[in-house]
């Protein structure tokens, strides 16, 4: 794409929140983008697409003030960005705890409180204590928040994932594949949590996903990444096949199924639009190791719930796996 079809700005209104101007990310003299100009304005809600590597996590990572931009200016709210920014609220890209880590929910939580001053005093406890509390209600997380973390299932340590970066009152929310590895009930209910969030104190939200079904709803703008180019728009601009082919150099569909998007790709496509090497290796089956054809493969614009069979079935979404694009059937 070329850079002048991605600029961002000159929409007028109020001083985005988070602001990047030709900006250019590069480790040592590998560029991984650059021309990228992004505005996020309050309560606006940006989703963050794109195949492995191309640079998403360390998108976030300069809005954090962790990795330096090789060319360009950020500004979060104004300022430009750094480390320990309290206008910043991070849900990073999931590892899950260790074993023998003994934190619990609550003690998680106040991770995300104790970057702020609340004072030493009785006082300053007590409003601490009462920010965590109300952080975990907020969350549905009352029954499970003072267990050790550990012995937590994924989908409520992703709660309280969101518990932590919501409870400093962030202006601004980055959240790396928050869903992954979530059930649909769970990926619902988190995406519920930050939709919410963003309603009701006009929190700016940018989201990293490789699964854009379930928060196409609350989508206003999609900043789609691949190999060094990149578009930004609505999801109406940007989802489309003749944009997606042209991000990935070759024949890509965008089929909406349902109110749901279906993204088909052909050969190494598949790799790319599957996103987690996790859910290629977990599909098994679907590996397009036929060697004299090219299968296609439908993905439900990457959502990594719809691979398994299971998910598949009970929520009656289109199946993923490679040579099933047919069952999809809305090519012919
Ligand atoms: N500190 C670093 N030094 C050198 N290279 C790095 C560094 N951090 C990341 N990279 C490389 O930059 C590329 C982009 O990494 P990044 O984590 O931003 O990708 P991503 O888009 O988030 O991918 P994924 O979807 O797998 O999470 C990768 O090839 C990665 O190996
Ligand atoms: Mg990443």
């Amino acid at each position: 794409m070329s850079d002048s079809l991605s600029t961002d700005h000159g929409r007028g209104g109020v001083e985005p929140v988070v602001r990047l101007d030709a900006a250019r990310l590069s480790y040592g003299d590998r560029t991984l983008w650059q021309g990228l100009d992004l505005a996020v304005r309050a309560g606006e809600f940006v989703a963050i697409l794109g195949p492995n590597g191309t640079g998403k996590t360390s998108l976030l990572k300069v809005l954090l003030g962790q990795v330096q931009l090789a060319a360009g200016s950020v500004r979060i709210a104004g300022a430009p960005a750094r480390l320990g920014n309290p206008d910043i609220g991070y849900i990073p890209q999931q590892k899950s705890f260790e074993t023998g880590v003994q934190l619990r929910g609550v003690d998680l939580i106040g991770l995300g409180v104790d970057g702020h001053h609340w004072g030493l005093g009785l006082r300053g406890r007590r409003e601490r204590r009462a920010k965590i509390a109300a952080a975990v209600t907020a969350v549905g997380a009352e029954r499970f928040a003072h267990a050790p973390l550990e012995s937590m299932s994924g989908g409520e340590q992703q709660r309280l994932r969101v518990a932590q970066a919501l409870v400093g009152d962030p202006k601004v929310l980055l959240c790396d594949e928050p869903l992954l590895s979530l059930d649909l009930a769970n990926q619902r209910l988190v995406a519920e949590l930050i939709d919410r969030r963003r309603r009701t104190h006009g929190t700016a939200v940018l989201f990293v996903t490789h699964e854009i079904n379930p928060i196409l709803p609350l989508v206003d703008k999609v900043l789609y990444l691949v190999d060094g180019k990149f578009r930004i728009g609505t999801p109406e601009e940007v989802m489309t096949s003749e944009v997606l082919s042209e991000l990935y150099r070759t024949e890509v569909d965008v089929l909406r199924v349902r109110g749901r998007l279906v993204v088909v790709g052909t050969g190494d496509t598949i790799d790319a639009l599957g996103g987690h090497h996790e859910s290629e290796a977990a599909r098994g089956e679907s590996t397009p190791n036929a060697p004299e054809s090219e299968p296609a493969t439908a993905t439900a614009a990457n959502e990594h719930a719809t691979t398994t069979p299971e998910s598949a079935s009970t929520a009656g979404e289109p199946m993923t796996a490679a040579g099933e694009s047919e069952r999809v059937g809305v090519r012919s």
